[in-house]
């Protein structure tokens, strides 16, 4: 029988692809760069299954240039660069990673609240440029994690996560989300309270919610209006869960104190952009997810959802 042509859009850990090599035909994008969509479009004619990362656009254009495709599964936990309904429609299998990042996703964030709380690049820059002369007891003066109110948006698996370390810390916790976690609010002695009460009361409001129409510009200009001056926020999930340009305005005229983002909105965010230039906030390329055996674990569970797909038996960790 003739072996499966299957794409994958960029080089993931070689296990992976070994395992894919010994069952199909491969065609491998080879570059850094994510191929054009059109490029991907005239990658996939022939395909019977699409390894894809969240950079790659999987709509109905390209849904109609692949005819034989029975599998798309994303390297990703997130999946909102994939047409669910065009894929549900044509009986396409859709599978994803969730579950296996969200330690290593959680491990960054608190890596980026203690770099942004305790300053941490802006000192780190001081001590560099020469300006260390002495101990000061008031040089670079941060927020104590343990007297700080940490607001999570979005309980979920990271967001549960998150809690979980912050409470080791000694924060008090609140958590704002559309269901209700009575277990986790008890054992973490976490509060659930309304949006609005959250980004009243939290010195860092840390943002861990899918995107999706809801919670597309979740943060604008009111919601930073609501926070404290000394507030910082945080972003691990989604570049458009914040208007960008509300998060510029508020950050240059003092409304919260500073913020840490590894995701933006565009991505990436284009090198001269304004924010770059501000001492209190901290961009990272995306990479809260970039444990090197996580992104290993996370290309062979999208394996697993791939062969799982091709052969006609339910995903492992469907999306559909
Ligand atoms: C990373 O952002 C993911 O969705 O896996």
């Amino acid at each position: 029988m003739d072996k499966p042509n299957i794409v994958i859009t960029r080089k993931i850990a070689q296990p992976a692809i070994e395992q894919l090599r010994a069952i199909g035909n491969l065609t491998i994008w080879p570059k850094r760069i994510p191929p054009s969509s059109e490029t991907l479009l005239k990658m996939v004619t022939e395909c019977a299954a699409l390894l894809c990362l969240l950079t790659d656009r999987i709509d109905e254009d390209l849904l109609v240039a692949a005819p034989h495709l029975r599998v798309v599964s994303t390297m990703s936990v997130g999946y909102e660069h994939i047409d669910i309904e065009s894929c549900r429609k044509r009986g396409i299998h859709v599978g994803h990673t969730p579950g296996i990042l969200t330690e290593t996703t959680a491990d960054f964030t608190i890596a980026l609240i203690l770099s942004v709380a305790r300053r941490i690049p802006e000192a780190a820059d001081f001590a560099r440029s020469g300006e260390w002369q002495t101990w000061e007891p008031e040089l670079l003066l941060g927020q104590d994690l343990g007297e700080s109110t940490i607001g999570i948006v979005g309980l979920g698996r990271v967001g549960q996560a998150v809690a979980r370390r912050a409470f080791a810390f000694g924060s008090r916790l609140l958590y704002h989300d559309t269901n209700r976690d009575i277990k986790t609010e008890e054992d973490l002695k976490i509060k659930a309270v309304p949006l609005d009460e959250l980004l009243i009361q939290s010195d860092i409001v840390t943002l861990h919610v899918p995107l999706t129409e809801t919670t597309h510009h979740l943060i604008g200009s009111s919601q930073l209006e609501m926070m404290k001056p000394t507030a910082i926020l945080i972003n691990t999930s989604r570049g458009s869960v914040v208007h960008i340009a509300a998060l510029l305005q508020a950050l240059q005229e003092g409304k919260i104190t500073a913020a840490g983002l590894d995701v933006t909105d565009p991505e990436p965010l284009p090198h001269n952009h304004p924010l770059y230039q501000l001492p209190n906030c901290l961009i990272t390329p995306h990479i809260a997810s970039a444990g090197a055996t996580t992104r290993t674990k996370m290309a062979l569970m999208a394996v697993d959802n791939l062969l799982a797909g091709l052969e006609g038996r339910p995903l492992p960790h469907p999306v559909i």
